[in-house]
């Protein structure tokens, strides 16, 4: 009984589809749930509500209303759900799960200090990029042209430059431990959204079932937490205090500074939180995003060739791209713009709440309820887009070949929660990028054809393919 009355939605909610007793709609989210999310969208309209087993959870969809609630209600939707699962994980402290709250403030701005600092606002760390880059490509380079799993080493390269500015070191491609963190990492971004984690969510108490993919999701958590524990203590030795290295060093300082203060949020615990969150948040998304883009390449061969010629024309006698260099070199940034649009790596952002009582568009959303962008129904909006579906970098250009910048693309979402990589993450997809096919020519196994179908969890990714990074010869 209690379940139907948790399950009735309060005068001037949202409407949505019926949920089936105990489990709401549970089930419905099975496969792609982005996708069933937006067929519902064109049926209740741009605001609805679903039950996740009692959770009355409101679904945001296209640009007008994701901008209205995340850009101009930026505050009124800056919260995190206080879900069991986030509970249980992160106690709703650290930096990404962390309620809207001082706790998150302080985190938050630490953070993007740390970044500006450690990472893109120092001259230096361009040449790290590159350099990592080198790596890359040497690495790729070992295959000669046969068919491999770009997966791993795009993961590897792509997680140093976080690594970098963490703990100011790179984990070289063979370490076993560090790759094992990260695999297991990854598989709980998968399970977090999974039915099992869902399940638990609404009913915590399938805790104490010995079976189930939960499981595996606090399994695999305590053994990353062991890993960043260690990795975090190892690399904070030989700390000067107030002469930070890296983050780590930067958070410790903070937390010795307000040791005094009851109410400060900075804590070993929050520490190990906070660096287990930019790693996985950083790796996971720009990984994805490249290996798509390695996917559509070798898809697309006409485009490949435009790609190749516009890097050879800019960098001539096949010098090194550097990020002055972007800004000539338009259809590299489409296709990335195009691989963010259509690829959707965040498919649905990150789980938001309400941090006060709201009214949409003439609804009325109590404080504390769950929210989901749905940030794939703002790149498929037909309102702003022609033919979504098919992918094509020209809509990024205007007639005469010059980047436009299009309003409704969200794939780093909007408003105070908004991602705080997004400047890392362009710099490290333009290098890496551009390296990569300035020497290489990206082409499928001959026979084989991979699935565009993507791998579901709370980040889109390519199923596993085997790719050939043949050397090119550039023309100058
Ligand atoms: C949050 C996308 C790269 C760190 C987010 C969110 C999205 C997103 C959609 C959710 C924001 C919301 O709640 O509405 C992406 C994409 C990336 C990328 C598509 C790459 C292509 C990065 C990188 C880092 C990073 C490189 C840092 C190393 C974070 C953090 C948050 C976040 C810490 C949580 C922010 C908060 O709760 O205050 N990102 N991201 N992301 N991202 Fe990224």
């Amino acid at each position: 009984v209690r379940q139907l009355v948790k399950q009735r939605r309060p005068p001037g909610f949202p409407p949505g589809p019926s949920p089936i007793p105990i489990i709401g709609n549970i089930m419905s989210l099975a496969t792609e749930p982005h996708v069933f999310l937006k067929k519902q969208s064109e049926v209740h309209g741009q605001i609805f509500s679903i039950d996740l087993g009692g959770i009355l959870t409101v679904v945001l969809n296209g640009y007008d209303c994701i901008r209205e609630c995340l850009y101009n209600q930026s505050e009124v939707f800056a919260d995190r759900p206080s879900l069991p699962l986030f509970k249980k994980m992160t106690k709703m402290g650290g930096l990404l799960n962390c309620k809207y709250s001082k706790g998150w403030i302080e985190h938050r701005k630490l953070a993007c200090n740390s970044f500006r600092y450690f990472g893109s606002g120092q001259r230096l760390f361009e040449r790290k990029i590159s350099e990592e880059c080198m790596f890359l490509v040497d690495a790729i380079d070992q295959h000669k042209g046969k068919a491999f799993n770009p997966k791993h080493l795009v993961t590897n390269a792509v997680s140093n430059i976080t690594n970098l500015i963490i703990f100011g070191q790179r984990f070289t491609y063979d370490d076993h431990n560090f790759q094992h963190m990260i695999e297991l990492f990854s598989e709980n971004v998968e399970l977090a959204v999974s039915g099992w984690a869902l399940l638990y969510n609404a009913f915590p108490w399938i805790e104490y079932l010995p079976f189930g993919k939960h499981q595996k999701l606090f399994f695999n958590a305590a053994e990353v937490y062991d890993f960043l524990l260690r990795v975090t203590k190892e690399f904070s030795q030989g700390r000067v205090p107030h002469m930070p290295r890296h983050y780590v060093d930067a958070y410790l300082d903070e937390l010795e500074r307000n040791a005094g203060d009851p109410n400060s949020s900075f804590s070993y615990e929050n520490l190990i939180y906070s660096v287990g969150e930019l790693i996985i948040a950083g790796t996971e998304t720009t990984t994805n995003t490249l290996r798509w883009a390695m996917l559509y390449m070798a898809l697309y061969p006409n485009i490949q060739e435009r790609v190749h010629r516009e890097i050879d024309s800019v960098l001539a006698n096949g010098r090194m791209p550097t990020l002055e260099d972007k800004q000539k070199m338009p259809y590299v940034e489409a296709v990335l713009h195009e691989v963010l649009r259509f690829c959707n790596i965040v498919p649905l952002g990150i789980f938001r709440a309400t941090s006060q009582d709201a009214n949409v568009n003439g609804y009325t959303i109590p404080k504390g309820t769950m929210v989901i962008t749905n940030l794939y129904s703002v790149h498929f909006d037909e309102k702003y887009w022609s033919d979504p579906g098919v992918f094509s970098p020209q809509r990024f250009l205007d007639a005469n070949g010059n980047f436009v910048r299009r309003e409704a693309f969200l794939p780093f979402s909007l408003g105070r929660r908004q991602c705080l990589g997004e400047q890392l993450a362009r710099m490290e997809m333009f290098l890496f990028f551009t390296t990569l096919l300035q020497r290489f020519h990206l082409q499928f196994p001959v026979g084989t054809i991979p699935t565009i179908a993507p791998k579901l969890g709370m980040t889109l990714q390519p199923k596993p393919y085997s790719i050939c990074a043949v050397r090119r010869h550039q023309k100058s």
